[in-house]
């Protein structure tokens, strides 16, 4: 069973975007849970998707007065970085500002380049000048490319993305091994799977679904609904990553003399995928009950089964049997309570049918 060899206690803790949908509910789980550490957030608000949401994150975390300290900027400059490591020296880092999104990649891979690349490479370097106990980045279930052997584990190939944005999550966990094992920077990579959960990503399919059952229009299921995928909700990620944060990978050195990099990847995942159309009949049961959509909306007829689009795979999940042994930890949010709690908020946020 793991030994936590970070304390966060006394801490400050650098979140990189701090405003986006994973980085504003690790803060806030950061700061409900450990009293003692200060959290320092950086995220330039890009244009992805709906700002409100983000200043709405941001809101909420104004609540925990300087144990929060927010600075609206790039990681792709390096200078700013610098200037955050020099003025509050981070122990621990957890980078998961990024592009993310597959499609958004074909026609504007400059952003992709940006954040990721050179963005996670500042990071990297800061991390090599200033010293930090443990870093740990945001990689993607993405890197499985169009791997056909389910479950997929940390110990598959990985070396042919089928996108831009998989291509620069893969690089990252290339980069953050060099910089381990050049400068013995423990790292950790995490590969999430779909993650979803209240205030999440409007570009996401379940997002983007409820925007479109609302509006009375018909949704897309492809593959006939017989694609299965592993969905994860948001609390189950957050308390895999505050594990993980306080269980950097060994310092050693090998025969050589010479440090045997301290680098980890793994999935987090619910390693048990669900069936698409099971997916959105859940989805849309929740959002009746929470009277996003009328007592008697006609689903049937708002739901057109297609066939699986080009590059599609049909099942994809993650195996998560190294984060179970490591940290006794495997996530175990249901579907529907998951669905449950997304459907009430969107009905807050957006509010009820008319
Ligand atoms: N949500 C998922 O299903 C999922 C799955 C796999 C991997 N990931 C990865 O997890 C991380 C967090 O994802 P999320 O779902 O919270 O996405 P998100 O888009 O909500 O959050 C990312 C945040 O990073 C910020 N950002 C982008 N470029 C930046 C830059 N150069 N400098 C500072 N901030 C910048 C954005 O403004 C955004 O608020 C990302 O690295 C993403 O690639 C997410």
């Amino acid at each position: 069973m793991v030994t936590y060899n970070v304390s966060l206690a006394n801490k400050v803790v650098l979140v990189t975007g701090a405003a986006g949908f994973i980085g504003a509910n690790l803060v806030k789980r950061l700061l409900n849970e450990f009293d003692s550490v200060k959290v320092v957030g950086i995220d330039s608000i890009t244009e992805y998707y709906d700002v409100r949401l983000k200043y709405e994150r941001l809101q909420e975390l104004s609540a925990y007065g300087d144990r929060f300290v927010f600075i609206k900027d790039s990681i792709a400059k390096k200078g700013v970085v610098d200037s955050i490591f020099t003025d509050h020296h981070p122990q621990v880092v957890v980078n998961l500002a990024a592009q993310a999104g597959v499609r958004y990649s074909i026609t504007n891979p400059d952003a992709y380049i940006e954040s990721n690349l050179i963005g996670f490479y500042n990071i990297l370097e800061a991390c090599r000048h200033y010293g930090v106990e443990h870093l740990v980045y945001a990689s993607s279930s993405s890197v499985y490319g169009s791997n056909k052997k389910v479950p997929y584990s940390t110990d598959d190939k990985v070396d042919n993305p089928v996108s831009l944005y998989a291509a620069t999550k893969k690089s990252n966990e290339l980069m953050a091994h060099a910089y381990s094992k050049l400068y013995n920077i423990p790292s950790t990579g995490l590969r999430f799977f779909t993650v979803y959960g209240p205030a999440g990503r409007p570009d996401m399919a379940y997002f983007g679904f409820t925007n479109q059952l609302r509006e009375g229009k018909t949704i897309r299921i492809f593959n006939y609904g017989n694609c299965k995928r592993d969905f994860t909700y948001v609390d189950d990620i957050v308390e895999g990553v505050v594990r993980i944060m306080r269980h950097a990978p060994e310092k050693q050195n090998g025969d050589d003399g010479l440090p045997i990099p301290p680098y980890k990847v793994y999935n987090i995942g619910n390693n048990s995928p669900e069936n698409l159309l099971d997916f959105v009949t859940i989805l849309q049961e929740e959002l009746i009950a929470a009277k996003v959509l009328p007592d008697d909306y006609d689903f049937e007829t708002h739901k057109e089964l297609v066939p699986m689009q080009p590059g599609d795979v049909p099942v994809t999940y993650a195996d998560t049997t190294p984060l179970e042994q490591d940290f006794g930890f495997k996530p175990s949010t249901s579907l529907r309570e998951g669905l449950r709690k997304f459907a009430g908020w969107y009905a807050k946020y957006y509010g009820t049918f008319k």
